[in-house]
């Protein structure tokens, strides 16, 4: 499933030339060089981004400007990550998070 806008009444034709390969939950997804990390989990049919550490209830985007952390995920195992306004890049690795997340072993090194 593509929800990609590809024909606008103004721009017209729409290519999506530049790509790279994320992994989310371990599966590999093709995203677009630039794109919010939460824009090519829109784009691929995902919704749900986190589950609350109290009710484990699921949460993606609500405001979409880096304000609210229901989109947070665990990116390249650093947790709370606002994917809304964290762009994707070529063997990102981007996890569902529980709770409040964990950090993984060597995640921020760089
Ligand atoms: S959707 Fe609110 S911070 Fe990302």
């Amino acid at each position: 499933m593509n929800m990609r806008i590809t024909k606008h009444p103004i721009l017209g034709d729409i290519e999506y030339d530049r790509k790279v390969k994320i992994y989310v939950d371990g599966q590999e997804l093709e995203a677009i060089e630039g794109e919010m990390i939460a824009s090519a989990l829109l784009a691929a049919g995902i919704k749900t981004f986190r589950y609350t550490k109290k009710h484990h209830a699921p949460r993606g985007i609500f405001c979409g400007i880096g304000r609210c952390t229901d989109c947070v995920m665990t990116v390249n195992g650093m947790p709370n990550v606002r994917t809304c306004v964290t762009p994707v890049e070529e063997g990102m690795r981007v996890e569902t998070q529980h709770g409040c997340g964990k950090w993984k072993e060597g995640a921020g090194d760089e």
